[in-house]
């Protein structure tokens, strides 16, 4: 537990340093090779993806946040009144602030972030700006099941916000069954707010993660730093490359590393020889279609009630209730 100024405690729940140790071994093992995706979010990482989310390319977050700013009030109106909102992946906590505001009554507010510092920060700030609210942060990779802490009151209904699209990081396979979890997690009449990026040209994906100030390359790169500086590992990163490509049989984005060289890495006890432009996958980033995505929450136990989108249908905020 890390009790803050504010009084808002964290539950610490945050993987440790083995896990990132045994999953790059595993995943640089693999063939192809790959790095879990989740790993990008140490402080530099997390600061990279804030940066990302600024940039004229990426119509993600500025996406997601007009459609919150212009239907905030009626998603609200959609959750319900006395709910506890559960907030995954919510980070700095600004498209769950577009919601906070809206609803009415809530009983808890509880932030799931594996970044600690943003977790915290964010819990902190929103302690003091609505000190009434009972908010309990618990830093865990929420993709794993967790058990989480139970509010002092008890709330009519649950509700999980999951924004930013992050659910399309997850392979569909993987994203179903972590959507049967929430589920069970909402439980009776409770409900799933998520946003969820749309399919839309190459054009627009490939320039939305290959930007022409080159931060989502930096933000790709630092998991190789990231896991010098934590693991011990040998990458030179002046001879990996970031590129970023647009798989349109998978609706996916591609996120890779490309060895410029032919090249020997160290990691734990292990070495990984790449030939030059070989390449390491450390994302994926799904599309999905309104159908597509309501069936997959479908298999999963959800209804769609409703769906916010913006006039480009770039992006979808969707709420499900359970069945
Ligand atoms: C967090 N996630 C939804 C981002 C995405 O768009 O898939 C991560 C990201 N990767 C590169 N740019 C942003």
């Amino acid at each position: 537990m890390n009790g803050g100024s504010s009084g808002v405690t964290v539950l610490d729940l945050e993987p440790a340093a083995s896990d990132f140790l045994e999953q790059a071994i595993a995943g640089l093992a693999s063939v192809p090779p790959t790095l879990p995706s989740k790993f990008f979010y140490d402080e530099r990482g997390s600061d990279l993806f804030l940066q990302i989310c600024e940039l004229p390319e990426y119509y993600v977050t500025r996406t997601e946040t007009e459609i919150l700013s212009r239907y905030g009030a009626e998603i609200a109106e959609s959750i319900g009144d006395n709910a506890e909102l559960v907030g995954f992946g919510t980070g700095a906590g600004m498209k769950t602030r577009m919601l906070l505001d809206h609803l009415q009554n809530l009983v808890a507010y509880v932030p799931v972030d594996i970044s600690k510092q943003s977790l915290t920060e964010s819990a902190e700030a929103l302690s003091r700006e609505m000190p009434s609210l009972e908010i309990l942060p618990v830093c865990a990779d929420y993709l794993q099941p967790i058990e989480l802490p139970t509010p002092s009151k008890k709330p009519d209904h649950i509700a999980v916000y999951f924004p930013g699209s992050t659910i399309g990081n997850l392979k569909p396979e993987v994203a179903q069954h972590f959507l049967t979890r929430v589920c069970r997690l909402c439980g009776k009449s409770g409900g799933l707010i998520i946003g969820v990026d749309l399919q839309k040209t190459t054009e627009v994906l490939e320039a939305a993660y290959n930007d022409s100030a080159g931060v989502t390359a930096e933000f790709n790169l630092n998991i190789l730093a990231r896991a010098n500086r934590e693991l011990g590992a040998d990458f030179d990163l002046a001879q990996w490359r970031h590129r970023a490509v647009y798989n349109e049989q998978a609706a996916r984005i591609e996120m890779h590393l490309i060895s410029e060289v032919d090249q020997t890495v160290h990691l734990g006890d292990r070495e990984f020889y790449f030939a030059a432009g070989e390449k390491i996958i450390t994302e994926f980033s799904y599309k999905h279609t309104v159908e597509g995505f309501s069936a997959l929450a479908r298999s999963a136990g959800f209804q769609l009630a409703r769906y916010w989108t913006d006039p480009r249908k770039l992006f979808a905020v969707f709420h499900f209730t359970t069945l």
